[in-house]
């Protein structure tokens, strides 16, 4: 799909064209992916951040959040529990930092993890942007997935989303070196953040086939109360970008083909029924909350966050009856690599 085509498309106001388009797109993932969901338990082990983005709710100068820091049995109640659940594979996320003490102490956690699963839970890390001895390290500890969100792959729009000293060429770095260190890389984009234009989401989706990503999470841009961005966005754009998110998915889909697609919780914050909906576009991967449910409201990146008050066997349940209800099944006990990081070994 040129360009063009893709711009049309994320314009495209007529509701029967786009259900074609997302049913184009759910062709394709039962292609390519089949009718299975698989899920990515997702644990927040601290909302202290080094960094200032100015979307984000949890940013260094927000001083409206209490700072936390699981401690490494909390983190192993909750991996245990995924691991005994049957999921695949967990995220470790967080705050960005980069000081020793942190580095260390993911390191041994994942060496903890691995020890607990006996080496079959896959391990996933969404910590941001490090150098590459720390991604090395991280790798020899056992990790073997890393979500990187470049956030937008317009530069320019990324400056006017982060202060001064926040780097797009550094982030795009870090997911040179990840792929390097052998990692299967994951990155994404926020969809209808301000100022960004359809040319920066064709051109966004263009960029996950040019950089041969095996892995994408994306979702609506929201605003967060307490961020310098609030205000910039109203009601009727968080509904603009839900369906704008939808089409993104479908669109990746049918580009990208046989990469693993997230379908994410932000959509759950705009529209109750949103991740369904996201795997109806063409996304196969939900990232159920595993995180204990006292550190969940100290957690959001963005308002109006989903299951603040639910446990992981609530989410767990609740998933479970969602994705039957649209005839689909849910990977348990597979780690559910992305197909396309398969074929590009098998290809190398
Ligand atoms: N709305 C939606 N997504 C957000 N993120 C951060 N803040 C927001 C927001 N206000 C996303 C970013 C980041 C990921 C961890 O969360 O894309 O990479
Ligand atoms: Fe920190 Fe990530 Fe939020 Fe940026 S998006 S402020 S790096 S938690
Ligand atoms: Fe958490 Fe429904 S997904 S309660």
């Amino acid at each position: 799909m040129k360009r063009i085509d893709l711009i049309n498309w994320l314009s495209e106001t007529d509701p029967n064209k786009v259900q074609d388009l997302y049913s184009r797109a759910y062709a394709m993932k039962v292609k390519h992916v089949g009718k299975i969901v698989y899920f990515r338990g997702i644990i927040e082990l601290s909302n202290i951040c080094a960094k200032n983005c100015f979307y984000c709710g949890i940013r260094k100068d927000n001083d409206h959040v209490e700072r936390f820091q699981m401690t490494d049995e909390e983190v192993l109640e909750s991996a245990k529990l995924a691991f005994d659940s049957g999921y695949g594979s967990i995220v470790l996320q967080s705050g960005e930092r980069s000081d020793e003490n942190f580095v260390a102490w993911i390191e041994q956690l994942i060496g903890q993890i691995k020890k607990m699963s006996n080496s079959q839970l896959g391990l996933t890390l969404s910590l941001g942007e490090q150098t590459r001895e720390t991604y090395r390290r991280w790798f020899k500890a056992g990790a073997h997935r890393y979500l990187l969100r470049i956030e937008t792959s317009n530069p320019e729009l990324y400056q006017k989303l982060h202060p001064a000293d926040h780097s797009h060429e550094k982030r795009l770095d870090c997911l040179k070196i990840l792929r390097q260190e052998g990692f299967q890389v994951g990155t994404g984009v926020m969809i209808g953040l301000p100022h960004q234009t359809l040319s920066d989401l064709a051109d966004d989706i263009l960029f996950f086939k040019n950089f041969d990503v095996d892995m994408i999470g994306m979702g609506p841009y929201i605003s967060h109360h307490d961020t310098p961005l609030v205000g910039l966005t109203d009601k009727t754009d968080k509904a603009n970008n839900f369906d704008l998110s939808l089409k993104m998915i479908a669109l990746t889909r049918l580009v990208l083909e046989d990469v693993n697609i997230a379908s994410t919780t932000a959509l759950q914050a705009i529209d109750p029924a949103g991740r369904e909906k996201g795997l109806l576009a063409g996304a196969n991967i939900i990232m159920p909350n595993i995180t204990h449910t006292k550190y969940r409201r100290f957690y959001q990146l963005y308002d109006d966050k989903p299951c603040l008050d639910e446990n992981a066997l609530v989410c767990k349940s609740c998933l479970e009856t969602r994705i039957k209800n649209i005839g689909e099944e849910i990977g348990y006990g597979k780690w559910g690599d992305s197909k396309h990081f398969k074929h590009s070994i098998q290809e190398k």
